[in-house]
């Protein structure tokens, strides 16, 4: 798909005369209502944003010119929209909305996936009580965030992700296991990722030494090179497959998910995927600004490419969402984070924000000073969860959320003072994003609206948000390093480096 011109949105846009947020709710009433959406249990809160109705057309215009809706078609439709690697993008059609040949391929898969799930209940691998989950980068942190949001609760398996090739993460994912009972799922799309490769064989030499017998039958590969799993040792039984066109950021939804489903039970996974299937059908089917992953994602672009903002700020009002700014980060960095077009050209614009973030409250008594008072243009995105599970006072939680929406409403009002010290510049953007509670099912309508968000945005200045070579130079000169033949041609930091650290 070739770069369109969207020069004459763009003029538009940055010709655009940028009001105070307080002054766009003076000038309308009816701004919370046509800012804000409803979708899948989540409400949407876009008006403390400096979109109005002139921005929201022009940038409706940019979506045009962009291709957004031929993009978007062409995504579901299972055709090839990460041309760097000649490939389509899958993630939706393992929740039911791609093509009829994706969706049937990715319930076969599950169905698999679900036989498997079954065997391991059933106890065709013993009395498993926990699961070694191994996998790096979009191999867990799907996974982990899912189950570290919902599993707190559950009397099912307990699972571990294990990520790092640092040794220090690998002792205390294994703390306190038991190998007997410990059945290890790896999960690497490529299976060639050395962090995974490493760890796997550390966890079966920890199997071995825990008196495990059969260790190779304690292992279970997911995976899109089933060959290489196999050739490793792994039986094909116990190897499942998913599709090539499923990037490893947006895999959760595939078998990848296993893990899920063992932590929180079928129906759990099935709940998740059905809620990523309504923001799916959402986004398929809403026109313009109605479609509110766009909606989100022209109030991205507003602030990266006409404000400049360089990084933007998540943070979870809410403890079991504590893993959401790191899955995100992941998610829109490796996604948006490039130098260069959809069509190979040089982008001649700024490429995605920088996605950090934390827990509230916490962060306020951390890094708020910053957003409140510093330099910086920081959008700021809160998400919350109305109902209360926890086990305390209601006040506690009252508190919470009573903190999120008033830093919100802090953030854009500001306070004016004759102290420079104390003066608050206010005008300072958010979104909020309130969930009615968090369950499988709005989870996955959370995760799908980022994903298809980060897809607008990809769209909107012409990326292609599938592929990621930016993470593969690190990797070669850190393998390279390994050989000190190889070491000649370093530079004299690199190589004092080396010497430092005793390699
Ligand atoms: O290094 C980045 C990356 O390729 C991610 O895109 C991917 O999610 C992760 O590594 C793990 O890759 P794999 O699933 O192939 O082990």
């Amino acid at each position: 798909m070739a770069i369109l011109d969207t020069t004459g949105a763009w003029q538009a846009i940055d010709a655009h005369h940028a009001v105070p947020l307080t002054s766009l709710f003076e000038q309308d009433e009816g701004r919370v209502g046509r800012l804000c959406r409803d979708l899948a249990g989540i409400h949407f809160d876009l008006s403390k944003t400096h979109l109005d109705d002139g921005l929201v057309s022009a940038f409706c215009d940019l979506a045009e010119q962009a291709g957004y809706g031929a993009a978007r078609d062409a995504l579901f439709a299972g055709a090839v929209v990460n041309p760097s690697e000649d490939r389509s993008a899958t993630h939706t059609a393992e929740r039911g909305q791609g093509s009829p040949a994706d969706v049937d391929l990715a319930s076969q898969r599950r169905a698999r996936m679900r036989s498997l799930l079954d065997a391991i209940e059933g106890g065709a691998f013993g009395d498993i009580e926990s699961v070694l989950h191994i996998g790096i980068g979009g191999s867990a942190l799907g996974p982990d965030l899912v189950i570290d949001a919902l599993g707190r609760d559950s009397d099912r398996i307990e699972v571990r992700v294990l990520s790092n090739i640092d040794g220090e993460a690998f002792d205390e994912a294994v703390s306190g296991l038991d190998p007997a009972t410990t059945l290890v799922v790896a999960v690497s799309k490529t299976f060639s990722t050395i962090e995974t490769l490493t760890n796997l064989e550390a966890a079966i030499e920890w199997l071995v030494e825990g008196g495990v017998d059969d260790a190779y039958g304690q292992l279970i590969a997911v995976t899109a090179a089933p060959d290489k799993a196999i050739r490793f040792g792994i039986d094909q039984t116990r190897v499942l497959p998913f599709g090539e066109g499923v990037g490893g950021r947006y895999s959760m939804w595939s078998s990848v998910g296993l893990s899920i489903a063992l932590a929180l039970g079928w129906s759990a996974f099935e709940e998740m995927l059905e809620g990523a299937a309504i923001v799916d059908r959402h986004v398929r089917s809403a026109k313009g600004a109605d479609n509110v992953a766009l909606l989100a994602a022209f109030a991205d672009t507003y602030y990266a490419q006409v404000r400049r903002a360089e990084t933007r700020a998540v943070f979870a009002y809410d403890e079991r969402l504590r893993l959401l700014p790191n899955y995100l980060q992941q998610l829109e960095m490796e996604s948006n984070g490039k130098s260069a077009t959809r069509d190979g050209g040089k982008l001649d614009r700024p490429s995605a924000p920088i996605t950090w973030g934390g827990t509230g409250t916490d962060a306020q008594h951390a890094v708020f000073q910053l957003l409140h008072q510093g330099t910086h243009i920081v959008p700021v995105e809160f998400v919350a969860v109305v109902e209360n599970e926890d086990s305390l006072d209601p006040r506690h939680h009252r508190m919470l959320l009573l903190n999120c929406i008033g830093q919100a409403a802090a953030l854009m009002k500001g306070r004016d003072s004759d102290d420079a010290a104390r003066f608050y510049a206010g005008d300072r953007p958010s979104m909020t994003l309130l969930l009615e509670r968090l369950d499988a099912r709005t989870l996955g309508a959370l995760i799908a609206f980022y994903e298809h968000r980060t897809f607008a945005n990809a769209v909107l200045i012409g990326i292609n948000p599938f592929d990621q070579f930016g993470v593969e130079l690190g990797k070669e000169i850190a393998l390279s390093l390994d050989d000190p033949e190889s070491r000649d041609g370093l530079d004299a930091s690199t190589r004092a480096l080396l010497d430092k650290a005793g390699l």
